[in-house]
């Protein structure tokens, strides 16, 4: 039977123990990580949330009126132990192991608690399969991994208060029944028992709460808030994840991008000792676009793009001289090295970019030995390749690549076309760590299949001053006083100025499609809180988890998560989504139609 403690208190955590416990009596409770019996003596290694010791159990010296085992361990038994700290002889000791130069006498010992053969090695490397360690998260999260996982989180986050705090921030919990919040994905929805037919959202953020609480007169807002959304999980996105969600008073974007950037240079230094010079590189949406052809850019690295729509203009390629008269562009980025691409691989790139929306890509190659490859260099004269050749900076060894499209189009897939050839050139250093803001997004985008403006970051952004002329006549062109931050190509955050004049925003709820009653039904609280006096403000939010996975180079935000959910948002240990009984259909007036189902 499992014992109880029986009156024994733990000493210390398992490889807490130092160099000053020698000789000392301990008393340590942990996993059985493994049991080895050489005949006599039996070797186990202890494992907690510390780490793992070894103790030994000499039959010799075991204290048989205390306590005599009289059976096997086997792993992940729970055990306490007591006895003396003693150094290992020296040629048993082991450097792998932190506390590995010493080991537990044992002299008595309790089974706490016993254990079946485990589903999963609780070991890290081991590769289990992904959806039996999520049945068994909590076995899972035995792992050396997953707990280092966790404290680096507990300590991320702690690090993050207390800058907040420093900042003059008030933390400040806001509700999760609430009402849809527009972040750009489906709500999770939840019955009201009380109101017939009537349905809370789970936040997407806290955005109009934060905004709320400006107009309360808070100035200085943050919360590690919990938000929802429907949308289908991918590495980076979970359907309920965590944001430090912050909003400030009397601001313009560099106040918030300063005591955002303290707080990820404090979590740098803290976590990485890593020092991230401060101010932050800033860089125009339009330039990461020209540039990077993203608004993400991994600025790790170079193969930065360039436009050669001029240069195309008459080239003789016919592909490309009818992209420069159509008002669309070629663009173009050299791959230093890129000479020892086969033709194989050419078209194996050349598909990828097409997944992207483009007709094809035109590539070139300059070989060392001075002789020329390339699916498009036969129709160019000799002047226009030496000026194309020049332009783009290609010497013997190196390949270009060119995309002729519509400018967004174009630029969008050359950049992801660069971010592998990034990767596949080996050209990115992994142990870099690039923040950057990308600042002056649209206000607005196009959806050509909705034929009408959706707001690009929120429809609360404020537009920038010198854009106003454009609001009516030309809104696409209107720039946001709109930022994110960007860590290794990946959007860690973002944030704006928002409106906060009642005009402003009925205009920007009427670029958007809303008539006039549907702007009210649903913000007209929000539009109501205008008149009664609210400050200019401004904010940011970050995803925590996804800071976490870059903290920890992390695949996936499931890997940073104690429960996540998997790719088809369900959870397999607890099993959820669940059906629920009749009875409590019936008392949240639902009926579920069942053939529906997918
Ligand atoms: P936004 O929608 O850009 O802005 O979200 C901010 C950050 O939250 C993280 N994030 C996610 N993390 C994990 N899983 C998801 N499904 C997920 N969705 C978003 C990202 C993202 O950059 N209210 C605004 C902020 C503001 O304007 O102040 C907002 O939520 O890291
Ligand atoms: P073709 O004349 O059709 O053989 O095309 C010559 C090369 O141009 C091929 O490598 C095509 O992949 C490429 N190409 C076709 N359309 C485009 C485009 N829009 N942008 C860049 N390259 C293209």
């Amino acid at each position: 039977m499992a014992e109880f403690l029986g009156g024994w208190r733990r000493t210390m955590r398992c490889a807490e123990v130092t160099e000053q416990d020698l000789g000392r009596e301990l008393t340590l409770m942990g996993w059985v990580q493994r049991a080895r019996d050489m005949g006599g003596i039996v070797f186990v290694w202890l494992r907690d949330r510390s780490g793992i010791i070894q103790v030994v159990f000499d039959a010799n010296k075991l204290d048989q009126e205390t306590y005599h085992l009289g059976e096997v361990l086997r792993g992940e038994y729970v055990l306490a132990v007591r006895g003396e700290l003693a150094p290992r002889s020296p040629e048993a000791v082991n450097e792998n192991l932190y506390t590995g130069r010493w080991e537990l006498m044992v002299k008595e010992a309790k089974i706490l608690n016993r254990a079946q053969t485990p589903p999963i090695y609780i070991e890290d490397g081991k590769n289990e399969n992904e959806a039996v360690r999520l049945k068994y998260r909590y076995l899972d999260l035995r792992r050396p991994s997953m707990q280092q996982m966790l404290q680096l989180r507990s300590r991320t986050v702690d690090t993050i208060r207390r800058h907040m705090a420093s900042e003059g921030f008030i933390e400040v919990e806001t509700p999760i029944l609430t009402k849809s919040t527009p972040e750009g994905a489906r709500d999770f929805l939840v019955p009201s028992r009380l109101h017939p037919g009537d349905f809370y959202a789970l936040p997407q953020s806290p955005q109009i709460y934060k905004q709320l609480l400006m107009v309360g007169g808070v100035d200085r807002y943050f919360q590690i808030a919990r938000c929802f959304r429907d949308e289908d999980s991918r590495a980076d996105r979970q359907p309920e994840f965590s944001q430090l969600d912050l909003e400030m008073s009397f601001v313009e974007p560099g106040d918030v991008q300063h005591v955002v950037e303290g707080a990820f240079a404090d979590v740098f230094q803290g976590i990485k000792g890593i020092d991230i010079p401060l101010p932050l590189k800033r860089m125009t949406w339009h330039d990461a676009l020209e540039t990077y052809g993203s608004d993400k850019p991994d600025t790790r690295f170079g193969l930065e793009i360039k436009t050669v729509t001029g240069w195309a203009e008459g080239c003789g390629f016919s592909v490309f001289e009818s992209a420069a008269r159509e008002g669309h562009i070629v663009c173009g980025l050299t791959a230093t090295g890129g000479a020892r691409f086969s033709r194989k691989e050419m078209d194996t790139l050349a598909e990828f970019a097409k997944g992207y929306h483009v007709k094809g890509l035109a590539w070139m190659v300059r070989q060392e030995d001075g002789s020329l490859r390339s699916s498009f260099a036969k129709f160019l004269s000799e002047e226009k390749l030496a000026e194309l050749e020049e332009l783009m900076l290609i010497k013997p060894g190196d390949a270009a690549f060119f995309i002729a499209d519509s400018r967004l189009t174009a630029l969008t897939a050359l950049g992801q076309l660069r971010n592998r050839l990034g990767e596949q050139l080996g050209l990115i250093d992994h142990n870099r760590f690039d923040l950057l803001w990308i600042t002056e997004f649209p206000l607005l985008e196009w959806k050509e299949e909705e034929g009408r403006y959706t707001a690009a970051h929120h429809p609360f952004t404020m537009p920038m001053e010198e854009d106003y002329q454009w609001l009516e006549t030309d809104p696409g062109r209107v720039r946001a006083k709109a930022y994110d931050l960007v860590l290794n190509g990946i959007e860690m955050g973002s944030g704006s100025i928002r409106i906060h004049a009642r005009d402003l925003q009925e205009k920007m709820f009427s670029l958007l499609g809303f008539t006039q009653e549907e702007a009210r039904e649903r913000f007209g609280f929000l539009l109501d809180a205008f008149e009664f006096g609210t400050p200019p403000h401004g904010g940011f939010a970050f995803g925590i988890d996804r800071l976490i996975m870059k903290l920890m180079d992390a695949e996936s935000l499931r890997d940073v998560l104690a429960f996540p959910k998997a790719q088809n948002a369900s959870c397999l240990m607890m099993e959820t989504p669940a059906p629920v009984s009749d009875d409590q259909l019936k008392m949240l007036h639902i009926a579920v139609d069942t053939g529906e189902r997918l």
